[in-house]
């Protein structure tokens, strides 16, 4: 195998699209999907490539220090792609602790893990890689200068048609860290780490910061596939305030690409933010996922409308959220591929086309993939 590649929290929403990527895109490669299955993992995510030759999956803490400096020794790991993480805004509004062992103390362990087994071999950190996926969470809350929105000084791709800026300023990577919630605190904290060890010990890291992803197997949680959902089935929309809150989303797939190229071009040390300049209201998005949604199943356009409920909002809940990914672009040249309402269309399609992923993942079933398909293999 030309490279040995452990991609952790490969089972949840975004790590599957790059364990897909990676073991598709790349049969010479070692890819070891390390997850401990959380609430949010779930190995049906990964089902067409679970018999790949150059595929294997690990049930493991990343917490767990001594297995993973095990792992990456039995596998001679020379590359760590670093997802697994808690990474729901409301959940570390209720249970902050588990955020910060996992996101912080975890990410630590396989610092320390990667550290240790690569500084015992004679070549140590040459073609080795410590690559940390993080959020635009971290920079905090963006101003909303301009609530009606004007013509966006950038686009791409991703860039809807109806595409508006809600400020002036976007997240650039020199920004600095002002977290609001557990979760981006956690993330925040999680990030300095990275950078610490390659300042102390000079290992060879990488730091992405990407905005709000969507797309097939989100864990239904998060706005769009909740939403999605239940507007399929008629019931009410928790919209959070006045649902004027801002993201920037862009498609998973597109986020994958952006991880591959930077794993293999990014320059060590850096940081790069991810976004496709896609800034949405929240009420603007659901009013997009009302309309297909509707559509798509043959109803009258707009005919749920009346699902929308505001309801109390979030705490500390960030007005807006909009990256500046032109370093990206200029300097590796990745491009999204997919323009929002195209995306959109197919994460609807997606989700009305695999009711049954929906159904295991709302009733709990998908927890006993495991014991039926990996225990003993
Ligand atoms: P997710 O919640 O869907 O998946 C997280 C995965 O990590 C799950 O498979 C879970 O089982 C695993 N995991 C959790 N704790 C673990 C532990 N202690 N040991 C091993 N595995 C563990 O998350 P996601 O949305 O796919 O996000 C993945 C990463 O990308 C996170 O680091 C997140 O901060 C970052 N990110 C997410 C978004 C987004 O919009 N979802 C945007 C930018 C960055
Ligand atoms: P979410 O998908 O949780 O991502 P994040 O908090 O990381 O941005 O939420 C996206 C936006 O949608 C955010 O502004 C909160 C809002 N929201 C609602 O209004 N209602 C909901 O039920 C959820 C889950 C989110």
């Amino acid at each position: 195998m030309k490279r040995s590649i452990i991609i952790t929290g490969g089972a949840g929403f975004i790590g599957s699209h790059v364990v897909r990527l990676f073991v598709n895109k790349y049969p010479e490669y070692r890819i070891l999907c390390l997850d401990s299955l959380t609430y949010a993992g779930n190995l049906a995510n990964l089902k067409d490539i679970e018999d790949k030759p150059n595929f294997r999956f690990v049930k493991m803490d990343i917490c767990d220090f001594d297995s993973v400096l095990a792992l990456m020794q039995e596998e001679k790991v020379d590359g760590v792609i670093h997802l697994a993480a808690e990474s729901h805004v409301d959940r570390s509004i209720k249970d902050p602790f588990t955020f910060a062992k996992t996101n912080v103390l975890g990410t630590l362990s396989m610092l320390q893990a990667a550290r240790l087994w690569w500084e015992s071999l004679p070549e140590k950190y040459e073609g080795k890689r410590f690559y940390h996926i993080s959020t635009d969470e971290v920079y905090g809350a963006l101003e909303m200068t301009h609530p009606e929105g004007v013509k966006p000084p950038f686009s791409t791709r991703a860039s809807s048609d109806h595409h508006l800026a809600y400020g002036e300023v976007f997240f650039t990577e020199d920004m600095k860290y002002q977290p609001h919630s557990p979760y981006s605190a956690a993330k925040a904290s999680s990030d300095h780490f990275v950078r610490a060890f390659h300042d102390t010990y000079g290992l060879p890291t990488i730091v992405t910061n990407c905005s709000n992803n969507y797309g097939p197997y989100q864990f239904p949680e998060k706005l769009i596939p909740l939403f999605i959902n239940n507007i399929r089935h008629r019931k009410p929309l928790p919209v959070y305030g006045k649902g004027e809150n801002v993201r920037d989303w862009l498609y998973v797939e597109d986020h994958a690409r952006a991880i591959d190229v930077i794993f293999h071009k990014g320059k060590v040390a850096e940081t790069y933010n991810i976004g496709g300049f896609n800034e949405w209201k929240n009420i603007d998005v659901i009013k997009v996922l009302i309309n297909t949604v509707d559509r798509l199943l043959g109803r009258p356009e707009g005919a749920d409308i009346d699902l929308i409920t505001f309801v109390t909002d979030r705490a500390g809940h960030d007005l807006r959220y909009a990256i500046d990914s032109r370093k990206l672009q200029k300097e590796l040249g990745w491009e999204p591929s997919l323009q929002f309402e195209e995306g959109i269309e197919k994460t609807v399609r997606w989700y009305l086309d695999n009711q049954e992923w929906m159904d295991n993942v709302t009733s709990g079933d998908y927890q006993k993939y495991y014991d039926e398909m990996y225990k003993g293999r």
